[in-house]
């Protein structure tokens, strides 16, 4: 059985709490022999200030380069506020994902029946919802030249971001999409403002070739993204893989993900190119929350976005599908049992602690396994 380098990065804040309920299910899997895990753990945001004066060390980015997985809980906190921009909590994530490549950023919004009513939109509408947004993370207006402030002289300035895409860059963003929607329901929706936007006449022809060349059995649509943005919230079933550039994705898969409730059940996975020889991507995993550092320490808090993180590393990472649905399914029984962290509490539920629902999970998947 091949053995999996998995680079485990707690942080800060609630961190190391729900990190160590994935190291928990981690072990177990080990153990049982379902997949071999080679755990290593780092440091990363102010944890790793407070030890090497940096947000990582260069050492643990060696690690994270050599992982084959890296699972990061999150960084940062009021404590931090004062160190030197470059060295703050922040700092770590971002070195981890321009010097991984990490071009693809994945954002599942899923909504589990047992917590549908506690969308802010009606149950029939988000019940059984499973979209996934595939967000462009490296390129776009965050980065396009030139970007700077001028001053006109006048008594005004001139503020200018630039937006630019290469035929690689949308090419290699449609692939994975592509790829996810096979795996999936089989149906793409691609987004950009191609009626306003130089890049987005060239994102949708790039898209449509590729479909064209190495797709063509997935269903492929496209839909402006403002328009996207109101189907989003009116009828979002609709929707399989949505694949959109990095500003556009920002604020699309931020709406989606309040589709389904709390932040404390959010993963996301970002990947970067496949090696050549392996066939395996760099690949980082992580919730979509932070470090919530109002309740740190208190062991309070929702472990399922880093435990639910943890399966799309299996399902991406190590092509493990069935172990993913697995611990996805127990996620699922935990909730229908009305078990509940603080944060998704509500009606006639048993709110528990972030060790418990960890503890919870393990048992149902003893039982799926
Ligand atoms: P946050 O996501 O940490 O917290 C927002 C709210 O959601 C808080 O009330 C928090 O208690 C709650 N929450 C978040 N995750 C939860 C969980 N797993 N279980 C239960 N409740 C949860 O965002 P906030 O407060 O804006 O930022 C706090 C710190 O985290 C800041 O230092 C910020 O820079 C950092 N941050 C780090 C991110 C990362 O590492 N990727 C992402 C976002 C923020
Ligand atoms: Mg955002």
């Amino acid at each position: 059985m091949t053995t999996y380098k998995l680079l485990v990065l707690p942080g800060d804040g609630i961190g190391p709490e729900v990190m160590a309920e994935v190291e928990k299910i981690a072990a177990f899997l080990t153990y049982e022999g379902f997949v071999k895990f080679e755990v290593e753990k780092g440091l990363v945001g102010g944890s790793a200030y407070d030890v090497h004066r940096c947000a990582i060390s260069e050492d643990d980015m060696e690690r994270a380069q050599a992982a084959d997985a890296v699972l990061l809980a999150a960084v940062g906190g009021p404590k931090w506020d004062n160190v030197p921009y470059e060295l703050r909590p922040e700092a770590g994530l971002l070195r981890l994902r321009k010097d991984m490549q990490l071009f693809a950023n994945l954002r599942p919004a899923i909504c589990y029946p047992a917590l549908a009513d506690a969308s802010s939109l009606k149950r029939e509408v988000v019940d059984g919802l499973d979209l996934m947004i595939v967000r462009e993370l490296t390129g776009g207006v965050y980065f396009g030249e030139p970007k700077q402030i001028i001053d006109l002289g006048n008594g005004q300035k001139r503020a200018i971001d630039t937006q630019v895409y290469d035929t690689y860059e949308i090419e290699r963003i449609g692939r994975i999409a592509f790829e996810l929607a096979r795996k999936r329901r089989n149906k793409v929706t691609s987004s950009e403002k191609r009626n306003v936007m130089k890049s987005g006449v060239l994102w949708h022809e790039v898209i449509s070739a590729l479909h064209v060349r190495e797709f063509p059995d997935v269903q492929l649509e496209h839909q402006l993204a403002d328009a996207l943005g109101m189907q989003l919230v009116r009828r979002p079933k609709q929707f399989d893989v949505i694949v959109t550039d990095n500003l556009f994705g920002d604020m699309l898969s931020d709406v989606a993900s309040m589709l389904t409730g709390s932040l404390g059940m959010l993963p996301s996975a970002s990947l970067g190119e496949r090696n050549a020889t392996t066939g395996a991507r760099k690949a980082l995993y992580e919730p979509v929350h932070g470090s919530a550092p109002d309740i740190a320490g208190k062991g309070i808090a929702n472990p399922i976005a880093m435990i639910s993180s943890l399966g799309m590393a299996l399902r991406y990472s190590f092509n493990m599908d069935d172990l993913a649905d697995r611990l996805d399914r127990s996620i699922a029984r935990v909730l229908e049992k009305g078990l509940r962290t603080a944060d998704i509490a509500g009606g006639a539920t048993k709110t528990i602690s972030t060790s418990e629902m960890g503890d919870a999970i393990l048992e149902e998947l003893k039982i799926a396994v």
